[in-house]
């Protein structure tokens, strides 16, 4: 069973390339963003908890995220491999991941990290911004993100990096570029 990670930093294209490896590979998206964002809109116990973080380009409390994403995994088909975006964001969700997939008799396959240039990050997410109605969106919000991806998530490299995981991927150029670089990653541990 394939279960793979896509990581990097905001903007990076998790979610772009998130989805192109779901379809090709038959595996489940599992955006946490797109997991909370459901939450608020849908106006639930957990919605109200975790919009003020995310209006703010914080991050979720680990503890809310891990159950959300726990009770969301539980109810996939026994055996479905999974593409984790934008999860885990700290060392504490990286472990608590493998945990998880120990307890499912699963293991992660690898993780891939998109790596781009700061500018072009700022300038993808302030060109989604004039359309996507997200509220973190914005020119100072992406600061607020990019400064917690430096301090909170990359540490989760090294943990990755550790169990000989860790696969760093140019994350710049075309969608199509990238993507074959993805699946050549992909494909070698396949
Ligand atoms: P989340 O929704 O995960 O946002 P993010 O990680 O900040 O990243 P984005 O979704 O903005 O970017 P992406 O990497 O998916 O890139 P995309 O493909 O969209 O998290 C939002 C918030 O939720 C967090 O701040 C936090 O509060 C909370 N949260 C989520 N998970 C959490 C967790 N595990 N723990 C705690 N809190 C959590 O691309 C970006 C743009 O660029 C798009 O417009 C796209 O069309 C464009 N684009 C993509 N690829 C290219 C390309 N090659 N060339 C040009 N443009 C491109
Ligand atoms: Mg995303």
């Amino acid at each position: 069973m394939l279960n793979v990670i896509i990581f990097g930093p905001p903007g990076s294209g998790k979610g772009t390339q998130g989805v192109k490896i779901a379809e090709k590979y038959g595996l489940a998206h599992v955006s946490t963003g797109d997991l909370l964002r459901k939450e608020i809109e849908t106006n639930t116990h957990f919605g109200t908890i975790v919009k003020g973080y995310i209006d703010k380009g914080e991050l979720v409390p680990d503890a809310t995220i891990i159950e959300i994403l726990d009770s969301y995994v539980d109810k996939l088909p026994v055996g479905q491999g999974i593409i984790f975006d934008g999860f885990p964001r700290t060392v504490e969700q990286a472990q608590s991941l493998m945990n998880m997939m120990a307890e499912h008799n699963a293991q992660i396959s690898i993780l891939v990290d998109l790596e781009v240039e700061r500018q072009e990050l700022i300038d993808r997410i302030v060109l989604r911004g004039k359309t996507s109605g997200r509220s973190d969106d914005n020119a100072e919000t992406v600061e607020k993100r990019l400064a917690v991806y430096d301090e909170k998530t990359k540490p989760a490299v090294d943990f990755f990096d550790n169990l000989k995981l860790y696969k760093k991927i140019d994350g710049n150029g075309t969608i199509d570029e990238i993507f074959g670089r993805l699946c050549d990653a992909i494909d070698a541990v396949k």
